[in-house]
């Protein structure tokens, strides 16, 4: 008798998340989402890791009573946890881990330590019940990476940035033009109102026969363009613009180096409407997660906690730790 709920936990960065999914013979339903978005990062233009881990601390307990009420769960009906153990801050990890490992000891029920960009794809991937083989782009504040994923729970990395991620790129951009923190949203909104011409950007990496990215780059280009004086909502039009056109291009590249009709798209840049527009251009079967799935959230994890059950995976030792760059 497979467990019907499960709650998954997210706290590896600045957002507090609970979800809970239903797991059914037909498949998988998130039944319930709650995050908490911390402020108190705003002010510094980025993540403060121990702030970080203390507001974790503070509002972890609140979040879950949130997706339960949302639910219409009692605790009680937990038949699975899963928490993220990493990539992540560690000590913000910590938290959402060791709640969760207490909570699961507890009910006297499984515990599945999770992968951060496991979770990012299935919140994609999991609620359509998309099956294997699928191309995955995790396209975040953290990570720029594309996986193969050749059958279900086995993930190729193709190729992945060399050094900024796209979502910091978009981060680091806003703050210089003055656009605000989370600069993805920011720079978004800003770009509807800009000439995507103003502002020339090189394309990074041009040529190349692998499938990396490369935004540190377009980062220095933007900031010279800055110092010359070009206007924010133009540098932010002509960045999306290329940003979204490289993503594009070298996903592209490898769906058909490595045969795949199907792109799963995930993480929080992934919510970039102009990106998922360029996507939904191509010839490509593209599958983005649905609303409140992009950034860091509960539910994935929950959904890469029923993908594992459904596997029949062995449940996480709870001595499992959290690590900064897991594999
Ligand atoms: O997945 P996520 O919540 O956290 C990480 O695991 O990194 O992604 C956050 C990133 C931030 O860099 C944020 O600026 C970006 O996703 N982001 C966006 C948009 N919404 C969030 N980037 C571009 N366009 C957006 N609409
Ligand atoms: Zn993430």
């Amino acid at each position: 008798d497979a467990p019907h709920y499960i709650l998954g936990i997210d706290t590896s960065c600045d957002d507090t998340g609970v979800g809970i999914v239903e797991l059914t013979p037909k498949g998988v339903h998130v039944r319930a989402n709650r995050i908490w978005t911390q402020a108190v990062h705003a002010q510094y233009g980025g993540v403060m890791p121990e702030l970080a881990s203390r507001e974790h601390v503070e509002r972890i307990d609140g979040v879950m009573q949130g997706a339960l009420a949302e639910a219409g769960l009692k605790v009680s009906d937990i038949g699975a946890v899963a928490a993220t153990s990493g990539p992540g801050l560690v000590g913000a990890l910590l938290v959402g881990l060791m709640y969760g490992k207490g909570l699961a000891q507890a009910l006297g029920v499984p515990f599945f330590a999770a992968h951060h960009l496991e979770g990012h794809i299935f919140a994609a991937a999991s609620e359509d019940n998309l099956p294997a083989p699928y191309l995955a782009l995790v396209v975040s504040g953290g990570h720029t990476h594309l996986f193969d994923v050749p059958e279900e729970g086995k993930y190729i990395l193709v190729g992945a940035t060399r050094d900024d991620a796209a979502g910091e790129a978009f981060d680091k951009i806003a703050r210089l033009a003055g656009l605000g923190y989370p600069g993805g949203p920011a720079i978004a909104e800003a770009a509807l109102r800009g000439d995507a011409n103003a502002v020339p950007f090189k394309e990074p990496l041009q040529g190349q026969k692998a499938f990396e990215f490369s935004f540190s780059g377009l980062k220095t280009a933007a900031l010279l363009a800055h110092r010359a004086g070009a206007k924010p909502e133009d540098l932010a039009a002509s960045f999306q613009r290329a940003a979204v056109h490289v993503l594009v291009k070298t996903t592209r590249r490898a769906a058909e180096a490595y045969g795949r009709q199907t792109v799963v798209v995930s993480g929080g840049v992934a919510a970039n409407t102009a990106l998922r527009e360029a996507f939904s251009a191509t010839n490509l079967r593209v599958v983005f997660p649905g609303k409140g799935l992009n950034t860091d959230n509960g539910a994935m994890i929950a959904l890469a906690g029923a993908a594992a059950l459904r596997a029949g995976r062995a449940p996480s030792p709870l001595a499992a730790g959290a690590s900064a760059y897991a594999p």
